[in-house]
């Protein structure tokens, strides 16, 4: 099939050459020509595992091509998904003139029947918004062509996103114009063995489908990071409790993990969009309020737990203070900076007057255009050489490269043996056995 892919960014980009993948005919389209001269040469502007062999892969067979020319890319696609970023507006909902820009210009440009399928993560109604803008565009031109528009949001996950594309648990659809539908299901049936793993439904319940799940993970989130405070105070380990509870699939063992709080592009943005689009409609969403109030409470975390160690003095001072600091991206897998709680952990240990060493093994280019010029971060060639002259070891991502280091080592160079562990990586057993204190999430401390 003939598609285009309005928006190269993270969830764009794996579309299209994804879908290329399967032998569709892509052209994907960007505003953005630093980008698309990036692609056309081979390279990809994201880090994601996998991806850059099939975007060379099918750049080289002919069926994936990159334009900055939008006539061309709205003549292309049967098929157009729009792919492009809904970032938060002030009051947290999502800003959609980015999504409406890519409807307006297909109601502009179209001369046949097309099906605009919203990929973003939009809130419920964009569909509604993206018809309207079509309409308009095309009675502005005198026209009256058919197209139906279509909500297929997208599940994947950063550092697995080639491998949740290709083998989706599931694929939601929303339409209600038959031909749409047909379209739809054929252009998935290569990546779903299993039909009854395309669901197909109403417009409205398919944008809602996609907030729901990412507001449903991040409350699990939430909930464990509270249970893990409680833990820590009354001497559980919740380690511990998770697997105890975990084992009940009614509950399953997914997105239990307690640590240093979520972060990333989609979570706080979805949750806090959800919460807007409530308020909106008259609804005070009274649980997904306090999963955001509690994630931002618990990126203090790890603060807390240095200035309960370090801080001498009212202030909570801890200048003089240097910090070995293991992980910057919000998770393992991805360069992506967004939203990660070693941003406000470096800034609060910043403003304490600490000095801090990090070292990521992809994140430090994107960490340094991030928080650019933020006095007190280093960066380090590599893990071990982040040790040298620290008072502490601090883990924020859980990358497998730390989870089997050096012990000895880790004791020897640090100035004392600290580490405060914000993803539990080690076993409070073994810190023990190697004379390391240690401070994790909701488990014993290792004194
Ligand atoms: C998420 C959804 O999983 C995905 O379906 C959606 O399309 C986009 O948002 P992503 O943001 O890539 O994907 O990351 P994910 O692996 O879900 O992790 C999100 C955050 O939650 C990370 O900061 C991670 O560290 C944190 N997390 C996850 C926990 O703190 N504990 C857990 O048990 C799981």
């Amino acid at each position: 099939m003939k598609i285009t892919v309005v928006g190269t960014g993270y969830v764009g980009l794996v579309t299209g050459a994804c879908l290329a993948e399967m032998g569709n005919h892509v052209l994907c389209l960007d505003v953005d020509a630093r980008k698309i001269d990036v692609l056309n040469d081979g390279g990809i502007p994201i880090h994601e595992p996998g991806l850059q062999e099939v975007v060379q892969r099918n750049a080289q067979g002919g069926r994936l091509e990159f334009t900055t020319d939008v006539d061309r890319a709205v003549a292309h696609g049967t098929l157009q998904f729009i792919a492009v970023g809904t970032p938060p507006d002030e009051d947290g909902s999502a800003d959609l003139k980015y999504v409406q820009a890519a409807a307006r210009a297909i109601g502009e440009r179209m001369t046949d029947y097309k099906v605009v399928i919203d990929k973003s993560t939009v809130p419920v109604g964009t569909a509604d918004k993206v018809r309207a803008a079509i309409d308009e565009a095309l009675a502005a031109r005198g026209l009256q062509l058919e197209f139906a528009v279509v909500s297929n949001p997208e599940f994947l996950k950063e550092g697995a996103a080639v491998a949740d594309f290709m083998r989706p648990d599931r694929v939601v659809v929303g339409a209600d114009d038959e031909r749409a539908i047909l379209l739809m299901r054929a252009l998935y049936a290569p990546f779903i063995r299993n039909r009854e793993r395309l669901l197909v439904m109403d417009v409205k319940s398919a944008e809602f489908t996609k907030y729901a799940a990412n507001a449903m993970l991040a409350t699990r989130i939430s909930f464990m990071n509270e249970l893990s405070r409680l833990a820590e105070t009354v001497g559980a380990d919740i380690e511990l409790v998770r697997q105890g509870i975990g084992s009940d699939p009614r509950i399953g063992t997914h997105f239990l993990y307690a640590g240093a709080g979520y972060g990333g592009s989609c979570f706080p943005k979805d949750v806090k969009a959800l919460v807007r689009t409530g308020a909106d409609a008259g609804h005070d969403l009274l649980i997904l309020n306090a999963v955001e109030a509690a994630n931002e409470r618990q990126k203090q975390v790890l603060v807390d737990k240095v200035v309960k160690r370090f801080g001498e003095g009212a202030k909570g001072s801890l200048a003089g203070r240097r910090f070995a600091l293991w992980g910057l991206a919000f998770k393992p897998g991805t360069d992506d900076m967004r939203e990660a709680p070693s941003q406000v952990l470096i800034q609060a240990l910043a403003a304490r007057g600490a000095e801090v060493v990090a070292y990521d093994p992809v994140a430090m280019d994107e960490a340094r255009r991030s928080m650019p010029g933020q006095p007190g971060l280093q960066y380090a060639a590599s893990a071990n050489e982040a040790l040298a002259d620290a008072d502490a070891l601090i883990i924020v991502t859980e990358w497998k490269e730390f989870r089997s280091p050096d012990y000895e080592f880790i004791k020897s160079t640090l100035k004392q043996p600290v580490v405060i562990d914000g993803r539990n990586l080690f076993e409070p057993a073994t810190m023990k056995a190697f004379g390391i204190e240690y401070h994790a999430i909701g488990r014993p401390l290792v004194a």
